[in-house]
């Protein structure tokens, strides 16, 4: 009987790439996905641990999932992620009806650790971190599905250890993929037509750094550049310190590369930086924006900010939102600070309250609110070249695809469009998405 199967992934691209790998996995041993949990005979939680809240939605998550089990006793609970490699047993002991957790090296396992569930009701428990070795073998590669435009992992860990963040002690050291086994990736999906790829990591700047002869980042994306096929190409994401001036050429030299960077800050203050561990200041970020603008005039970049980290001031907190003004970030995606175990901040006295970071958390909204409307809207009435992703959700005969902003745009056409790069007219800017009209030539 075939069994299956109830997917859920939380947090950035690495846990999509994983989570496409584990459907590859489950599918391989009988297990067909299903779109709700209370079909399936298995269901895994892909979890994230960027932030307090994100940890705490793995365990609402899963208290939806009691009365299923409850139900049908024999329904196997699992959780994956960043969550699984920061608790490992201690999600077991908190959860009573919790059968197998893997952390973020131990997706390949999966199968084993679910027929070992199945075969011998036991709780299954992987959490060891890989050797180098084992990890370069184990780079997911997936060559099927059908999308125009995919994620291609190029490197996995960070060694940066921003003093507020997780990752490095959930996703272990930095290992870069060969750019050989890259390209290859890259050339395959060309041939089954994707027409745009976005390398992706935790800090693809330092790409191929720490193997001895491997090319920079800057020469791998002049090597994708030259796959006939792909149209289009991105990469995330960026750290502001490792970003080479060959690397800021690309965005001037290759017609592919789309103008487009998200390019965290975190902080406009020189203090904050400093105490984030960031490894550049303001000065040397804003040159490199302004570098940025001149090799492509057109470029819009985003950023991520951490709004209340422990000891930021009002004047810190001015200088973050003078930066945002000086750079005109495009989209800027804002959090409260949040305590993380293990990380070097978490040892720092947070004295700010929680109404004054709100407050401020506030403020940098309604700057960027009017911000990011001012430049979307400079988009209207605009014929731009538009890669065409697919059917619209909207209905039937409508398309969407996206700018070179990565903005979606949504418009009537035919199906057969679908993987081509079409021109359309921008009619309409909503918050987060453009209407357009298709302007046959
Ligand atoms: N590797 C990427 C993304 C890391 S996570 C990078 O370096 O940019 C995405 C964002 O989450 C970060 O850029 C940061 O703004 C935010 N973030 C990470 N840890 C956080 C924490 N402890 N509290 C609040 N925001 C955090
Ligand atoms: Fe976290 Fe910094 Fe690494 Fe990004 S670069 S994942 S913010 S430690
Ligand atoms: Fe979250 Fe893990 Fe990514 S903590 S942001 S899913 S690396």
């Amino acid at each position: 009987m075939e069994k299956r199967f109830y997917l859920e992934t939380f947090g950035c691209q690495m846990n999509v790439v994983d989570s496409e790998r584990i459907v590859a996995l489950l599918e391989g041993v009988g297990y067909r996905q299903v779109a709700h949990a209370a079909d399936a005979d298995l269901v895994l939680l892909n979890t994230c641990s960027i932030r307090d809240k994100a940890e705490r939605k793995v365990y609402g998550h899963l208290g939806r999932f009691k009365p299923i089990k409850d139900e049908n006793p024999s329904l196997i609970i699992g959780v994956g992620g960043c969550v699984a490699q920061q608790e490992g047993q201690r999600l077991l002991d908190k959860i009573p009806y919790l059968d197998l957790v893997f952390g973020t090296h131990n997706v390949h396992k999966l199968p084993e650790m679910v027929r070992d569930v199945e075969e011998n009701r036991v709780r299954c428990l992987e959490t060891e971190f890989l050797d180098r070795e084992t990890r370069l073998r184990l780079f997911p590669e997936r060559s099927e599905g059908d999308t125009i435009s995919r994620f291609v992992t190029v490197m996995q860990g960070c060694d940066n250890f921003c003093s507020y963040c997780i990752v490095p002690y959930v996703r272990g050291r930095e290992v870069s993929r060969p750019s050989g086994q890259i390209l290859d990736e890259v050339r395959r999906l060309a041939e089954q037509g994707v027409r745009e790829v976005t390398l992706i990591g935790q800090n693809v700047n330092s790409y191929g750094r720490k193997e001895p002869g491997e090319i920079p980042f800057a020469q791998l994306l002049n090597k994708v550049h030259e796959i006939a096929g792909i149209e289009r190409i991105r990469f995330t994401t960026s750290h502001p310190k490792d970003l080479s001036d060959e690397l800021i050429g690309c965005f001037g030299s290759l017609e592919k590369l789309c103008w487009h960077l998200h390019l965290p800050v975190q902080s406009g203050s020189d203090t904050i930086l400093h105490k984030m561990n960031r490894g550049y200041t303001r000065q040397q970020y804003l040159g490199i924006v302004q570098r940025l603008k001149e090799a492509c005039p057109q470029i819009r970049i985003t950023s991520d900010i951490i709004v209340g980290f422990p000891g930021e001031t009002e004047q810190d907190f001015d200088d973050t939102l003078s930066l945002m003004k000086e750079v005109d970030y495009a989209d800027v995606f804002s959090f409260l600070y949040s305590s993380r175990p293990e990380t070097a901040a978490a040892k720092l006295s947070d004295t700010l309250t929680k109404a004054v970071k709100q407050e401020r958390f506030d403020r940098l909204i309604a700057l960027q609110t009017e911000t990011s409307a001012r430049i979307w809207a400079s988009d209207q009435g605009k014929v731009l070249p538009v890669l065409v992703e697919g059917e619209s959700r909207q209905g039937a005969g409508q398309l969407f695809g996206r700018t070179t902003w990565n903005r979606i745009v949504n418009f009537t056409g035919d199906r057969k469009l679908i993987g081509t790069i079409v021109p359309v007219r921008i009619s309409r800017v909503y918050k987060n998405s453009h209407l357009g009209d298709l302007k046959i030539a």
